[in-house]
């Protein structure tokens, strides 16, 4: 109802950023990976954390596949469960960054729009990363199968095939996966979020 609306009051947390950031010895963050399936999303999501980790950085990944097992289970791939997807992502990952924590973000968030909802929600430290990984790389991969099947009719709305992917014209930082080795990217990745979350 609107007067159950009008009754919320989102109050602020009682332990200023800067404060957060001085003990743990870092910003917080959202570094939102956007690209195509089989990109190698997850992937690099995974040792750039594992990288970070090792800092002693406070990090952690929301990934596509593990949202949609459990906070997203309710939704499928329409245009509109693709936006909830990433609002609901979006939402966590600024409540958890404001925690302090570096957040990587490993979804397809196939459209311009979205993504730029995103950056609404999150705000002050954003982050766009494309994983630049060529169409034809993506499918040849095929880590889950899933290109195959769309291509063979048993998947409508597939990501590449018969659904959409906007790519990115001004991304904060476009990572090309191909002639690079995975532990050369990830690195880059890794240096990258620890400049952007350094204290100075
Ligand atoms: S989105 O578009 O941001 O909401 O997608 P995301 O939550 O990242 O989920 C993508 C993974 O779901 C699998 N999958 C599909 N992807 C695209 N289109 C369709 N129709 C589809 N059906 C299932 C696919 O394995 C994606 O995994 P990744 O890791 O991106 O390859």
């Amino acid at each position: 109802s609107v007067a159950g609306r009008n009754a919320i009051h989102p109050t602020g947390s009682a332990v200023s950023l800067w404060d957060r950031a001085q003990a743990k010895g870092h910003r917080g963050g959202v570094f939102w990976m956007t690209g195509l399936p089989g990109a190698g999303k997850s992937t690099l999501a995974r040792e750039a954390e594992n990288r970070l980790f090792g800092r002693g950085i406070d990090v952690s990944v929301l990934d596509g596949d593990t949202l949609r097992a459990g906070l997203c289970a309710d939704l499928g791939f329409s245009d509109a469960d693709r936006r909830e997807n990433v609002r609901r992502a979006a939402a966590v990952a600024r409540i958890l960054a404001e925690s302090g924590q570096v957040v990587i973000v490993a979804l397809i968030s196939p459209t311009v729009a979205d993504r730029e909802m995103a950056r609404q929600i999150v705000g002050e430290g954003f982050h766009e990363i494309f994983i630049d990984t060529p169409q034809a790389t993506c499918e040849q991969r095929d880590p889950k199968g899933l290109y195959a099947a769309a291509r063979a009719g048993k998947i409508e709305g597939f990501t590449g095939v018969d659904a959409p992917y906007e790519a990115p014209a001004k991304p904060d930082l476009r990572v090309e996966t191909t002639d690079a080795s995975r532990d050369e990217t990830a690195a880059r990745l890794a240096t990258y979020i620890t400049d952007a979350t350094r204290l100075d």
